[in-house]
């Protein structure tokens, strides 16, 4: 029966103004919960559109200074490089991966010099920047071979670690190599640098963007189907992270993002350990198309970042990442 007092219950109250859905808010986001990616190219005074990721830009080493500048202005903690490498330094093996002088290295020579420890460098360890087939690892008979592709990765962890690199980020997704880098560096006395696992890391169509920025879109031969995870799989990628931490792994990383959030939320409630998402460049671009095209607005990209928030991740890598301070207001 409706009573005068019905309903007692009204959940409203709490929305009713700002400061009261400020105090009740559950999740918050903060300049310290973003790393942001930059892309670097060869040579000098250059900043270069990227088609495909509206407001993305690759830079040359000299210009990057810009960024970190304020990237450090804006607390974000850390920095992802990915090179997009010149076609004729790539080959089958990959072996500018091994170069001292090549675009990545040069990078992090040099920000560390200028920096210091105010922020931190994280770089990917897998071969597709490098190799002229586009793969993370090297073929033979048309396969990717495991346990060969990962001793280069091994050297090319030991090569970006002495350059200052500060987490080594494995996103090949060769079965193993977590525990045979980590041996390695303990065996160079390189104990503090920190491996973030691509641990959960899906064969994805939204990788799209990006294959473009680092130039590895067009000479991709085939897919990635038989390294990178199934999209209908969860059971497996909690396998995949129980492996890599016990392999040695510091932090996971789930990736995509927002098509992905149950994975995270389930590693989180699972083990209890530093999970990161990666709202990769598909994601990134049809958010930012959506906006430019006014379809939806643009207070969409803080809900995509909470959303991460709210599943449980520590932390988000995204292509906003450079405009914090536009996006948390
Ligand atoms: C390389 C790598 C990829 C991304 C990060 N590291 C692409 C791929 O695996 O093909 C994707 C990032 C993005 O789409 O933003 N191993």
């Amino acid at each position: 029966m409706i009573t005068g007092k019905y309903p007692s219950l009204r959940l409203r109250r709490n929305r009713k103004y700002d400061w009261t859905r400020r105090l009740v808010q559950e999740n918050t986001l903060s300049s310290s919960d973003f790393i942001l990616p930059i892309f670097l190219l060869d040579g000098k005074n250059k900043r270069e559109a990227i088609p495909s990721m509206p407001d993305v830009y690759r830079y040359s080493i000299d210009r990057i200074s810009q960024i970190i500048d304020k990237a450090i202005k804006n607390k974000v903690p850390m920095v992802a490089l990915f090179p997009k490498t010149k076609k004729i330094k790539k080959n089958e093996l990959g072996t500018e991966a091994l170069n001292e002088n090549n675009l990545v290295c040069r990078a992090i020579l040099q920000i560390k010099k200028k920096y210091k420890n105010e922020i931190g460098i994280m770089c990917d360890v897998a071969l597709d920047p490098y190799t002229s087939h586009g793969h993370d690892g090297l073929i033979k008979s048309n396969e990717i071979i495991n346990d060969e592709t990962i001793e280069v990765l091994i050297n090319q962890s030991l090569l970006q670690a002495k350059m200052g690199c500060d987490v080594l980020a494995p996103s090949d997704m060769m079965d193993g190599r977590i525990k045979k880098i980590r041996s390695a560096l303990d065996n160079e006395g390189l104990k503090n640098i920190n491996i973030l696992s691509y641990a959960a890391k899906y064969a994805s169509s939204y990788y799209g963007p990006f294959r473009d920025a680092v130039g590895s879109k067009g000479s991709l031969k085939g897919d990635k189907k038989t390294y990178q995870m199934d999209f209908r799989n969860t059971d497996e990628a909690l396998r995949e992270i129980a492996l890599d931490i016990k392999e040695g792994a510091d932090m996971v990383m789930v990736k995509p993002g927002m098509p992905y959030l149950d994975i995270i939320k389930s590693i989180k409630d699972k083990f209890k350990i530093p999970v990161f998402a990666y709202q990769v460049s598909g994601e990134y671009s049809l958010l930012s198309n959506a906006i430019n095209k006014n379809i939806i607005d643009k207070n969409a990209i803080y809900e995509s970042l909470i959303a991460f928030k709210r599943a449980g991740a520590n932390a988000i890598v995204t292509y906003y990442a450079d405009r914090l301070d536009k996006i948390l207001i």
